[in-house]
């Protein structure tokens, strides 16, 4: 049967929908882990507009797996993951991960890494390397492009991860704690680049984290996940500050939508701690 195309910019088809998706995992001792149950939802495709979507969740819960069935890393147990309409049953160029640990190849310089997937796609030369050093700029690491991976500090390596990501164009960009592994200060310099690229590229970012304020600062929509089996708790729409600075944090109004997510947060860790 011929596979039916629906136009991606069509206002019915979502950028994104989980449709009932449930992940059980089985252990090599044969225990089954409930990760994810029954989640479902949908982020709209709103051309021309670059949007961050973050799922908010304790440890533990099951935000990695969500990110992954997106990814087509792993196939939901249960229910289905759409990406422009089609199943996702695989990995593709048009959904890129970003993971928490950083992932650049020691061998090759800034610029090669930073390359490395339009080689792999055949871009031209000089396409690749204008398209490369227009990333780097991007994440602050123009003066980099000649330096190795072993030679820049955590959050340098892991601007290149996001360069490298970036340079191919996705259209879904999904991040698993990307900032994690950062100091208070880098970690802020990266949330403010993040928006900055978002900013200006028609393409939406699923960022996952536990941080409450990475949340507030990053999202359009935030959904507030439970403890494992993830569930969708709530859907906290940001309101747009015109400011997004660092005196932001210290606003009234940024503090209460802080509040709200801690509340609903710790409601869960309560829950899961009891015991
Ligand atoms: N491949 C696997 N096999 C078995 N269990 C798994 C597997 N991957 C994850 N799990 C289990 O599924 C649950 C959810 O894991 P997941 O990594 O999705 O959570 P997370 O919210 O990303 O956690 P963290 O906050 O620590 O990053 C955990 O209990 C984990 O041990
Ligand atoms: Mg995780």
């Amino acid at each position: 049967m011929p596979e039916t195309t629906v136009p991606t910019s069509s206002p019915n088809v979502p950028k994104l929908e989980l449709d009932h998706v449930s992940v059980t995992y089985t252990t090599r001792s044969g225990d089954s882990v409930e990760a994810v149950r029954d989640m479902s939802l949908r982020i709209e495709d709103k051309p021309g507009v670059g949007e961050i979507v973050v799922f908010l969740g304790p440890s533990g819960c099951g935000k990695s797996t969500v990110l992954k069935c997106v990814a087509g890393l792993h196939l939901p147990t249960k229910g289905r993951v759409l990406n422009d309409g089609k199943v996702v049953e695989g990995t593709s160029g048009d959904r890129a991960m970003v993971f928490q640990t950083y992932t650049s190849f020691a061998w090759l310089t800034v610029q090669g890494n930073v390359e490395y997937g339009m080689r792999l796609a055949g871009v031209p030369k000089d396409e690749r390397e204008t398209r490369a050093k227009e990333a780097l700029k991007q994440v602050g690491l123009a003066d980099f492009g000649k330096r190795y991976p072993k030679e820049l500090s955590g959050g340098m390596k892991q601007r290149v991860a996001i360069a490298r990501t970036i340079v191919n164009r996705p259209r879904l960009i999904l991040m698993d704690e990307p900032f994690g592994a950062l100091d208070p200060q880098t970690r802020w310099d990266m949330q403010s680049r993040l928006l900055d690229i978002s900013r200006v590229a028609d393409n939406t970012i699923l960022f996952v984290t536990h941080d409450v304020s990475e949340a507030v600062y990053l999202a359009d929509t935030v959904y507030v996940l439970s403890s494992r089996p993830a569930q969708i708790r709530e859907r906290v729409d940001v309101p747009i500050f015109a400011d997004r600075s660092i005196k932001l944090k210290q606003t009234p109004q940024f503090r209460e939508v802080e509040s709200h997510l801690m509340e609903l947060l710790h409601g869960e860790l309560s829950s899961v701690r009891v015991g």
